[in-house]
This record gives structure tokens, sequence and C-alpha cells, in this order.
């Protein structure tokens, strides 16, 4: 984040929040970014659950990230799915997540209390992240850990389009969603507001230049910006250029359509 830009937004970067961990790239505050964080204050203060959710690459992942940096860097436990997981596989990567250490209880009832006994000792964000994989059962397992009086946790949520589908359908627990978020493409006067910050490549370039690479390959996806950006870095080193212009854009896009012309 750049301070002096935005002096209300310090937000400290991690390198591997950034696709392909792109040198030089600041965390900009989007209007997304902006509202998670003042979402994520609620819902910690309450001790809540939330459900982000969205299309993929519009930042859902690092702004939860780069929020709860902020406001509870020490209480956050993550865990994601790439493929659908059971009861059985959250009970597991919780176990390891929080760092509970020897083997994993064989029974499911005593896995639970391990479980329960470790998310009852002192305030903990548990973040889920691909939500979209979730399945019923796996959605009222979260329930049943966060109900339980024992257990002192907030929920986070986030997904994938079809995240908040699922979710909704599971009345049990959409019902206690506490705030739900969709993130949304950036709209074209955005862009041009955030991409100058973001990153120095785009510092100093015509707000026209930065419009048109929205339009043709950004379309108001962070995504979709980071890519292009890493290839007009490079672009720019090639070419011997110091600023982005046309030129370089018609070979950023070469680069990410794949064709010709
Ligand atoms: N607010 C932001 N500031 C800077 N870069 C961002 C921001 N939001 C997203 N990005 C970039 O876009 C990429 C995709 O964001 P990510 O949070 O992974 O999307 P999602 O989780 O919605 O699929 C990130 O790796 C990062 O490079
Ligand atoms: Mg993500």
């Amino acid at each position: 984040m750049t301070g002096a830009r935005n002096p209300g937004l310090e937000i400290a970067d991690d390198r591997a929040d950034h696709y392909l961990g792109l040198p030089g790239a600041h965390i900009v505050a989007t209007d997304s970014l902006l509202m998670v964080r003042d979402n994520l204050a609620d819902v910690l203060a309450a001790k809540a659950m939330m459900c982000v959710h969205g299309d993929a690459g519009l930042g859902k992942t690092l702004s939860v990230n780069a929020s709860l940096r902020e406001l509870a860097a020490n209480t956050v436990c993550r865990v994601q799915f790439r493929a659908r997981p059971t009861p059985r596989d959250i009970r597991h990567e919780l176990f390891r997540a929080l760092g509970i250490g020897g083997e994993p209880p064989t029974k499911p009832i005593e896995f639970d209390a391990v479980l329960k006994d470790v998310l009852g000792q002192r305030f903990r964000v548990l973040v889920c992240d691909e939500a979209q994989w979730l399945s019923r059962e796996c959605f009222e397992y979260w329930r049943h850990l966060w109900d339980d009086r024992a257990t002192d946790i907030a929920i986070v949520f986030v997904g994938g389009g079809d995240c908040y589908q699922v979710l909704r359908r599971e009345p049990m627990l959409s019902s206690r969603v506490y705030v739900w978020q969709e993130f949304q493409r950036m709209p074209r006067e955005q862009v041009l507001r955030v991409i100058p910050a973001y990153h120095p490549v785009w510092e100093n370039t015509d707000a026209e230049v930065i419009g048109f690479a929205d339009a043709h390959a950004g379309h108001g996806n962070f995504r979709a910006w980071a890519k292009i950006t890493a290839h007009a870095a490079r672009a720019l080193s090639r070419l011997d250029q110091s600023g982005v212009d046309r030129e370089v854009l018609g070979w950023v896009f070469s680069k990410l359509s794949g064709r010709a012309g």
C-alpha cells in the first residue's frame, strides 16, 4: 500500500499475497477491500459468521487475508480445500492448522472433543477458503463447531460463485451468517483510481491507456490486472521503454491471448 496516496489505509504487503509474487506490487484500497475490512471488524466483534463470495480473481482471498492481518493477526487459522472435502477432512485440516501436534484421534467423537477444547482456549477466526467445495454435511460440521458453547470462534467462508448458492441452500447455517459480501468487478473509474497506485509501471501511465487495457484484458478483475502488470513490467525492460503505451500493451495482449494479431 502506498501510504502517501491513501494515508487512511496502511496495509502491510506480504509478497505471498500477490499473484506470482509480483515484485513492486502494492496492496491497494479497492472498495471491496475496504468493505471487507469493515465487515470483518463487525464479524469479529460479534464472534459471528461471514460469507465472502464472488468470481475468481476479484480479490477475495487477498482482501480477507490483508484485513485479518491488520485486525486480528494472531487469532487467524486458515483452512483451504481443493477438492470436495468430507467432515473428516475438515477435522484433519483443522488439527493441522491449529498446530495441535501428536497423532490425530481416530474416533470422530474424540476428535471433536480435542478440537473443541483447543477452540475454546482463546478466541480464533477460522477462515475457510474455496468454500464452494463444501457439501451440506461439511457446512453442518462448521455449524456444529460454531454452535458449541465451549468454542470461542468466528468463521469466515470465502468462495467462488457457487459458494453463495450452496450456503443459501442450507438454512440451518445461512440463517446464522451475520454478513454476506459479494465481490464484483471493479468499475472503470475504480480501475483508473487504484491501478496507478498498484504498481510503478502504471504510476505515470495515461488514463486512456489504462482504460484501454481494462477494456481489452483487465475487465475489472484484479488477477487479470496482476497478470497484465507482470507482462508489462517485462515488456518495458525488453523494449527498453520507461512507460506503458499502446505498443507495450500490444506486446502484453499477444502474451495473454496466445494468438498472433
Ligand atoms: N486489493 C488488491 N491490491 C493489490 N493486488 C490485489 C488486490 N486484490 C487482488 N489483487 C491481486 O489479484 C490476485 C487475485 O486475488 P485473489 O484474492 O486471489 O482473488 P480471489 O480469491 O477472489 O480469486 C492476487 O493474487 C493479487 O495479485
Ligand atoms: Mg481466492
